[in-house]
């Protein structure tokens, strides 16, 4: 079991949404936590009502040396990382036509290759520790197509292949690396999506705690767990519902 006392954790995006609620998550499991976002006054907001054993640190994911500053200040101040939370994350809108090269890359950049810089620079990290878990926030957008976003999910497709090489990798450094993969969730990202809960076998929206209490599992239960993809999504991926025909008796031969 991940021994988590005396040790610390980064969560990106932590400033708003579902990485606010991963981060309440963590702290209250006992690691140090440094809510690491773009959004100074957010941030430092939701850092100062986890308590003592929360700070925020301003980071871009797209800059490295920006992580090399966090995990730092992470290890100064809780001890030595024990857990990252590949959360942070933007949304693009257009038609594979119609998006810009521009908006395209910088999703990429910030969903795919920011979470790279994190592993890359975090992966040192853990194996000095002798352990740890990076948990990388994907989506159902990394299981299947929608339409108008091809940024986000070729971006979240990537992260997902991205943790399976990460977790071959490290495992024999007792690092695991595991990806999560939620359906709509109510979020500032969400904010005017109102239908995209219809046709879900369970059709509601999930709440950033609902990850965040899955997020929790895989950080301090499961053990056997990587390369793993956990989905939590009111049952989207789960297949499409099909109308009956006219003559629901009629058997085909
Ligand atoms: N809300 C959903 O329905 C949903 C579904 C599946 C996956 N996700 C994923 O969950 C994660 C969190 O999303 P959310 O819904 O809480 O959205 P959100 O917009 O509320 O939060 C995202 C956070 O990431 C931060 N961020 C953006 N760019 C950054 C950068 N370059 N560096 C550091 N921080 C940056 C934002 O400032 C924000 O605090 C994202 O990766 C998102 O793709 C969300």
């Amino acid at each position: 079991m991940l021994e988590l006392q005396g040790r610390s954790a980064i969560v990106t995006g932590g400033a708003r949404g579902i990485g606010a609620a991963i981060a309440r998550t963590l702290v209250k499991s006992g690691v140090g936590v440094v809510v690491a976002d773009i959004l100074e006054q957010e941030g430092a907001e939701t850092a100062e009502s986890l308590g003592p054993t929360a700070i925020f640190r301003e980071l871009d994911v797209t800059d490295e040396h920006g992580w090399r500053r966090v995990i730092a200040d992470a290890e100064a101040n809780f001890g030595p990382l024990a857990v990252l939370i590949n959360n942070a994350g933007i949304l693009d809108f257009g038609g594979i036509e119609a998006e810009s090269p521009a908006m395209f890359r910088h999703v990429v950049d910030v969903n795919l290759v920011g979470a790279w810089l994190g592993m890359h620079l975090a992966a040192p990290r853990l194996r000095a520790a002798g352990d740890g878990v990076i948990v990388n926030i994907s989506s159902t957008a990394g299981l299947m197509g929608y339409s108008g976003m091809a940024g986000y999910v070729a971006s979240k497709w990537g992260l997902r292949g991205l943790t399976k090489a990460a977790a071959i990798e490290l495992g024999d450094a007792g690092i695991r690396v595991c990806s999560v993969h939620p359906g709509p969730i109510h979020t500032p990202m969400t904010a005017g999506l109102t239908n995209m809960a219809a046709g879900q076998p369970l059709p509601r929206f999930g709440e950033p705690e609902e990850v965040a209490t899955m997020v929790g599992f895989i950080v301090t239960e499961a053990a056997f767990s990587t390369g793993s993809e956990f989905v939590l999504d009111g049952g989207a991926t789960a297949g499409a519902t099909l109308e009956p025909p006219a003559a629901t008796h009629q058997t085909w031969q």
